[in-house]
């Protein structure tokens, strides 16, 4: 999973660059058009008000930009950002540290929201709707607890599985927005924006070929961008052209559909292990021996999206679209 070349989770080659194409500003944040209007306004009240943000909540599949909005946001209120994450945070104890460590109006980024354990989740609820958490003091029998009031600070939420939120939790945020898949064409203004700052020649035709293979994923189109690089510069002049990277990425399995051999081969799977039937997510899981959680979260919303399968209530089912974009059209007629 983590040599998978399209893999959008994070890795460490990622952090290397991230946080020098980052955008800053909600205005160099590029797509996402209802989320940002939103947030535009939004953020535009709370500094006219001279308030603390509302709490928000960030959900969407992994490296479409979430924790990027949440620096954003930090910036255009000009306060702090504290970024941790929910499998980081032990103890109730320790979310109180945090939370008593902010300065009015400051941003509290938890990523994987919904790792958070119950107990400190439980600390969260006052501190998000009253501003103020109760400790307890002492032990046994003279033990009592003492409420500590806390900054007005503003937590910004992130997960991938938005479904795995407690109620209570999900509740508690003012201003919920769902991040969706790129299209090409903002992917290619992001790639010549990274191309830009990495100091990349690359043109039109080149970004729009990396564009279509990214997966709606910027994370994605950053890296394929710099593999694409190394090939522009060991084998070309340099210049990543449309030849260029249609070459490179050829090279790098990664398909003109964007899937790479793990989703053809869950695909294909489906298709001549299962006869095209339904097939539970559980069983799918383990014929291609990966994670059940993986595959809903980072394989199944991009192939669902753009129709090569679909969720029903008898289980998984592969369309016409994957039958023949795998060249497998013999299996079709084995149905009837
Ligand atoms: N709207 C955008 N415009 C430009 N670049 C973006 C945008 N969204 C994401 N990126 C790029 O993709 C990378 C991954 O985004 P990130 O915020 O880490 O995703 P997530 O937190 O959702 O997994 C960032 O480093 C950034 O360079
Ligand atoms: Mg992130």
């Amino acid at each position: 999973m983590n040599n998978r070349m399209i893999t959008t989770e994070f890795t460490e080659e990622d952090s290397r660059i991230e946080s020098s194409l980052r955008p800053k500003y909600l205005e160099d944040y590029i797509g996402q058009e209802k989320v940002k209007n939103n947030l535009k306004i939004f953020i535009e009240a709370a500094k006219q008000r001279q308030e603390a943000l509302d709490h928000v909540l960030l959900y969407g599949p992994p490296g479409l930009g979430k924790t990027t909005l949440a620096s954003i946001v930090a910036n255009e209120m000009k306060v702090n950002l504290k970024v941790t994450s929910g499998p980081a945070i032990e103890k109730p104890g320790e979310l109180a540290a945090i939370l008593n460590s902010l300065s009015e109006h400051d941003v509290l980024f938890i990523d994987e929201i919904h790792r958070l354990n119950r107990q400190v989740e439980e600390v969260l609820y006052p501190a998000m709707e009253d501003f103020a958490i109760d400790v307890l003091i002492g032990k046994g029998a003279g033990a009592r607890s003492i409420r500590l009031e806390l900054p007005h600070f503003t937590l910004i939420g992130a997960t991938t599985r938005a479904g795995m939120l407690t109620a209570p939790l999900r509740d508690r945020f003012g201003v919920v927005n769902r991040l969706e898949f790129y299209g090409i064409e903002e992917l290619t203004e992001i790639l010549e924006r990274s191309a830009y700052v990495l100091g990349i020649c690359l043109d039109n035709g080149g970004a729009e070929e990396i564009a279509k293979r990214s997966r709606g994923t910027p994370r994605l189109a950053n890296r394929l961008l710099k593999r694409v690089r190394d090939f522009a510069e060991v084998e070309y002049q340099g210049e990543i052209t449309y030849e260029v990277a249609r070459n490179a990425l050829n090279r790098l399995e990664v398909d003109t559909l964007g899937l790479d051999e793990t989703d053809r081969n869950l695909l294909k799977t489906m298709i001549v292990k299962f006869d095209g039937k339904p097939v539970g997510l559980d069983t799918l899981a383990a014929a291609i021996g990966e994670d059940a959680g993986t595959i809903e979260d980072v394989y199944e919303p991009y192939l669902i999206k753009n129709g090569f399968m679909n969720r029903t209530p008898r289980g998984r089912v592969v369309t016409e679209l994957s039958y023949r974009h795998l060249g497998l059209e013999a299996f079709m007629s084995r149905e009837e």
